[in-house]
């Protein structure tokens, strides 16, 4: 698979594979075998889905080597802060069995809303991401779910500014703001739940433009965010679809439907925001 280019020169698969809800061992294990044989080489993990280590299983007994993946791990809100940080990771490192991690996010930024001091603690759980990546037990820090108020914040403070920004993004939530800040910074956006979990998949709009490409309405939401220069991470069980989401390759969007699509109203997504949740701290 071709790749993104990082802003320290890190390669990263253009398409990842999410890991969130894969819940059964045996399953998940035989799940990612599959996804490797499909030709995903970028896993997208974190501490939160209660899987790594069904997930380092299971690309052990796929039987790819290590510097051929690119694993991403993600640090819980319950461990923020400098010393759990780097204590974090390292259980992350030893739960997937990975020896290092390709890229390490923090999985929500502490928020104004449920933290008086969410600037400091933003600052030193940054610190400690800082000192991973220095040590050499990452090759790549990030940050997930940040709004452009909240990395201004952390960049006043920040020697390395974050390489990933992982946002929700789907046909209908567009991110423009948040793109064109990362894009500025060289942060690469990364689109969580790029089908929506699964809601873009009913809209009937989306149905008519993918039928025009003789392509799924999945197919069409991942290549709308690779034409948007974001990295899309879709999740699937299914071997088939699995496949049918890597295939994305042999069309092109045109400019008028990524208008058409990038202008879309919103068509439901998770409802999940940074500032305003309480449930994530
Ligand atoms: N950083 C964060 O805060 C955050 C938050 C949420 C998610 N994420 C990451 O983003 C990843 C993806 O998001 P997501 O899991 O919410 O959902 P998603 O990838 O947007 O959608 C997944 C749903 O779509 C179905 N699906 C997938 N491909 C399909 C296809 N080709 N045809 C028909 N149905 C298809 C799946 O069902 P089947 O499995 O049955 O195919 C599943 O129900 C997560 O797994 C996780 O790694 C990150």
């Amino acid at each position: 698979m071709d790749y993104y280019e990082l802003s320290n020169s890190q390669r990263i698969p253009l398409i990842g594979y999410g890991t969130w809800r894969l819940k059964n061992k045996e399953e998940t294990i035989e799940i990612i075998e599959n996804a490797v044989k499909c030709g995903y080489r970028l896993f997208d993990t974190a501490f939160a889905y209660g899987n790594e280590q069904m997930i380092g299983a299971g690309l052990k007994k796929s039987g790819i080597s290590r510097k051929e993946i690119f694993i991403s791990g993600k640090l819980w809100n319950e461990d923020r802060g400098y010393e759990s940080t780097i204590k974090a990771c390292k259980k992350t490192i030893e739960n997937l069995d990975c020896e290092y991690l390709d890229l390490y996010l923090i999985h929500w930024p502490a928020s104004k809303a449920v933290h008086k001091d969410w600037e400091k603690i933003n600052e030193e759980t940054w610190k400690a991401m800082e000192y991973l990546y220095q040590e050499g037990l990452v090759k790549a820090i990030g940050v997930c779910n940040f709004k452009v108020n909240q990395l201004e914040e952390l960049l006043k403070s920040a020697t390395i500014i974050p390489m990933v920004n992982q946002v929700e993004m789907h046909i209908g939530q567009n991110q423009e703001e948040i793109r064109k800040y990362c894009e500025d910074k060289g942060i690469l956006v990364e689109a969580w739940s790029p089908l929506g979990s699964g809601k873009m998949l009913k809209i009937k709009e989306l149905e008519e433009i993918a039928n025009k490409y003789q392509i799924t309405i999945a197919q069409l939401c991942i290549k709308w965010c690779l034409q948007n220069g974001v990295l899309p991470l879709p999740k699937s069980k299914n071997l088939e679809r699995m496949k049918n989401n890597l295939n994305v390759f042999d069309f092109e969007i045109s400019s008028e439907d990524m208008k058409l699509l990038n202008e879309m109203p919103y068509l439901g997504g998770s409802g999940l925001d940074s500032e305003t949740i309480t449930l994530f701290g």
